[in-house]
């Protein structure tokens, strides 16, 4: 019976050394329940990186060559936390081919080579776990899996950026800058080391192919998403959509109608009343709606160095788990179904549009020839906002080919139903 569980780290930054302040502050307790002892002993970074005082301090052994880490046959398992795909995606290989255990925060690299990964892991008789990968330190992932096997999720949507909702909160209750708000969440080590992924929605949509995932079964590319980030977005946006009822935020959303689904992710109108617009800061939110257990959200901080170490070490005491029982390299998620998009005339929604450069009447012309009713119009100074009832992809593209024949469109977004 597996007694102790030898680990190596790749990457001892924010998330790196925190996972290793919180396995030496959490060891004992994992020993007691586990009855494994799991320590990380060995750690890769960077040439001329200096950790050495880190490592003095919690007994690493450092390397800058990977092989020392990958084909050390005292190690079970190794976690990589180096961000990106190359090289993560060929060092994330070289462990699991080397027949050790993976756990892993990176999303894009889940996201997009995650299927192929999984395989090689199988083929190896090794587990890849990624809890961290999506929400920081919400225990989602594993909830998913565990506790909605039983249940058939219809919905999931959330806000999984910390980083923009860290901004959009800033923003709009300390009236600070964009520019200052990206600032003080890369200071904060809430942001991507390029932050264009955070802003853009990249970040939030890879972490929406994943709950996809496991969601559903279902695997989309990034391609199947309509992605918005929260780049541009104008203190009068922000404005009207509170005078609507409303809070902006960066929402991912999977919806899944008649066996087919619809992943999105872009700045929504939450109604204020709606537990997600309540969500601040750093913090995430994935709700959920399901046949069995009908409306649940989880809440915690998602992005951060301890919260995120948390969820790795989560996995870390997973693998120590099936270790010590002889459970053979379970996988994170084996849920499959066929990928099926939601065809266009079927994804309905509201939309908040704003737009330049036309009069009233002539926008009024525009939605009627596409039958969309206007639930709410304000006009101010010329810049006209609409409130949509619900209506298909299909009418928003004509609407959008119209207003741009005659003016600008200079926002839309979806709105959330209550
Ligand atoms: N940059 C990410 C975020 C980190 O802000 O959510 C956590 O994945």
């Amino acid at each position: 019976m597996k007694e102790q569980l030898r680990v190596g780290i790749l990457g001892l930054g924010v998330v790196g050394s925190g996972s290793v302040k919180v396995l030496a502050e959490q060891q004992a307790k994992i020993k007691e329940q586990t009855g494994v002892e799991v320590s990380i002993v060995k750690a890769l970074i960077r040439p001329g990186e200096d950790k050495e005082a880190f490592a003095k301090e919690f007994q690493l052994t450092l390397t800058t060559e990977l092989s020392e880490i990958v084909e050390d046959p005292s190690l079970d398992a190794v976690i990589e936390l180096i961000g990106k795909i190359h090289p993560a995606k060929e060092f994330i290989t070289a462990a699991l081919e080397n027949g050790k255990h993976v756990v892993t925060a990176n999303k894009d690299l889940m996201a997009q080579h995650g299927v192929e990964l999984v395989e090689i892991a199988k083929a190896n008789n090794v587990s890849l776990f990624y809890e961290a990968s999506v929400a920081g330190g919400i225990p989602i992932l594993r909830t998913l899996t565990a506790n909605y096997l039983a249940d058939e999720i219809t919905n999931i949507r959330g806000i999984v950026n910390g980083t923009t909702n860290y901004m959009l909160t800033k923003m709009l209750e300390d009236g600070t800058s964009y520019e200052e708000a990206l600032a003080q969440a890369q200071e904060l080590g809430f942001a991507e080391s390029d932050p264009t992924n955070d802003v853009d929605g990249i970040d939030a949509a890879y972490k929406m192919v994943i709950l996809t995932q496991f969601a559903y079964g279902m695997d989309v590319a990034l391609i199947d998403l309509e992605i918005q980030g929260i780049r541009g977005l104008s203190d009068q946006d922000v404005a009207q959509a509170q005078a609507f009822g409303y809070e902006i935020k960066l929402i991912g959303e999977s919806v899944k109608t008649a066996g087919t689904v619809n992943v999105s992710v872009g700045p929504v109108l939450v109604p204020q009343t709606h537990a997600l617009a309540s969500i601040k800061n750093e913090y995430n939110g994935v709700f959920i709606n399901s046949t069995g257990i009908g409306q649940s959200m989880f809440y915690g901080p998602g992005a951060g160095s301890l919260p995120t170490a948390t969820s790795v070490i989560s996995d870390l005491v997973a693998i120590a788990k099936n270790e010590r029982l002889g459970i053979s390299a379970p996988q994170f998620n084996e849920y499959r179904r066929p990928q099926a998009l939601t065809p266009d005339e079927q994804v309905i929604a509201s939309y908040y549009l704003a737009v330049t450069g036309i009069g009233q009447e002539d926008l009024q012309t525009i939605l009627q020839n596409e039958t969309v009713t206007a639930k709410e119009v304000v006009d101010t100074n010329g810049r006209i906002v609409v409130l949509t009832a619900p209506i298909n992809r299909l009418q928003l593209a004509a609407v959008e080919e119209a207003v741009a024949n005659k003016g600008t469109l200079e926002r839309r977004m979806r709105v959330m139903e209550a």
